[in-house]
């Protein structure tokens, strides 16, 4: 399954990279502004599941653009899919996005990838046998401070309305930590995570799909995963801590200040 996960992010990686400005329809979604979708976000969606069908016609799935497969719900089986995160970046031509796929047997996630066509980097895990870029093992860092620290971290498309203290938390990080990124991708986020580049990421609202292979690349990376009282996630929760598993503690406190 990994190998067709792998074959189906890097055909619509492709295809997304081939597309950048050259997109024709750009919509709204859910009546919110900054929530973006193109034909391209759909056509990559439509290449990965006909690959996935051709090889697996009876497992589930749960994909951004066409959602769950109501007929299907039965199957142990489950791929999530983010067809392109990073949809703001791509339709400005900032190549900072990719195609992320998990794949969940009996609700629980068990391999993923994320594919990043601009740096040709591809992300893949399978649970219990560790984390990888383009074949090579990954591990999350060993600060132990926040001043030590690069965390990244997201905006909700909502963020006038949400009320999720997206910009306290934001503020209260920028006092304690080395700096902040904002990528604009939640998988590559996390990826980054598991592959060092960061020490910790955190989001207050995200979808299945942003997190379903990165989450599993971060505990394999030897990091730790909870929401924002430090329980253990699922890609089901909205809230998201992910982080080399020392800072976490550290990174929980923050979070519990809100807008103080
Ligand atoms: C978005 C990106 C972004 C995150 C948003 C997501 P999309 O996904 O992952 O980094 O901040 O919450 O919705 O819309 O580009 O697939
Ligand atoms: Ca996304
Ligand atoms: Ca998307």
């Amino acid at each position: 399954m990994l190998t067709i996960a792998i074959e189906a992010a890097k055909e619509a990686g492709k295809f997304l990279k081939y597309n950048v400005g050259r997109v024709k329809s750009i919509e709204t979604k859910k009546g919110e502004e900054r929530n973006l979708v193109s034909e391209i976000d759909k056509g990559s969606e439509e290449r990965i599941i006909s690959i996935i069908k051709r090889h697996y016609p009876h497992h589930a799935i749960l994909a951004e653009e066409s959602g769950a497969s109501p007929d299907l719900s039965g199957s142990d089986y489950k791929w999530v899919i983010d067809p392109l995160d990073g949809t703001t970046n791509f339709l400005h031509g900032l190549p900072i996005f990719c195609v992320t796929i998990g794949i969940e047997y009996k609700g629980e996630i068990v391999a993923g990838v994320v594919y990043d066509p601009n740096l040709d980097e591809l992300f893949t895990a399978e649970k219990g046998s560790g984390a990888f870029l383009n074949g090579k093992r990954l591990k999350v860092t060993s600060s132990s401070k926040l001043i030590d620290s690069l965390l990244v971290t997201g905006f909700p498309y909502d963020i006038a309305e949400n009320p999720d203290n997206a910009i306290g938390h934001f503020v209260n990080f920028l006092m304690e930590a080395r700096g902040i990124r904002r990528l604009g991708s939640a998988a590559l986020d996390l990826s980054y995570v598991a592959a060092g580049r960061f020490d910790g990421f955190w989001e207050v609202n995200l979808n299945p799909w942003d997190m379903a292979a990165g989450i599993l690349f971060v505990r394999e990376a030897g990091g730790s995963v909870t929401d924002f009282a430090g329980s253990e996630s699922t890609i089901y929760n909205k809230q998201v801590l992910a982080t080399n598993g020392i800072i976490h503690d550290a990174m929980l406190t923050v979070l519990s200040k809100g807008f103080r």
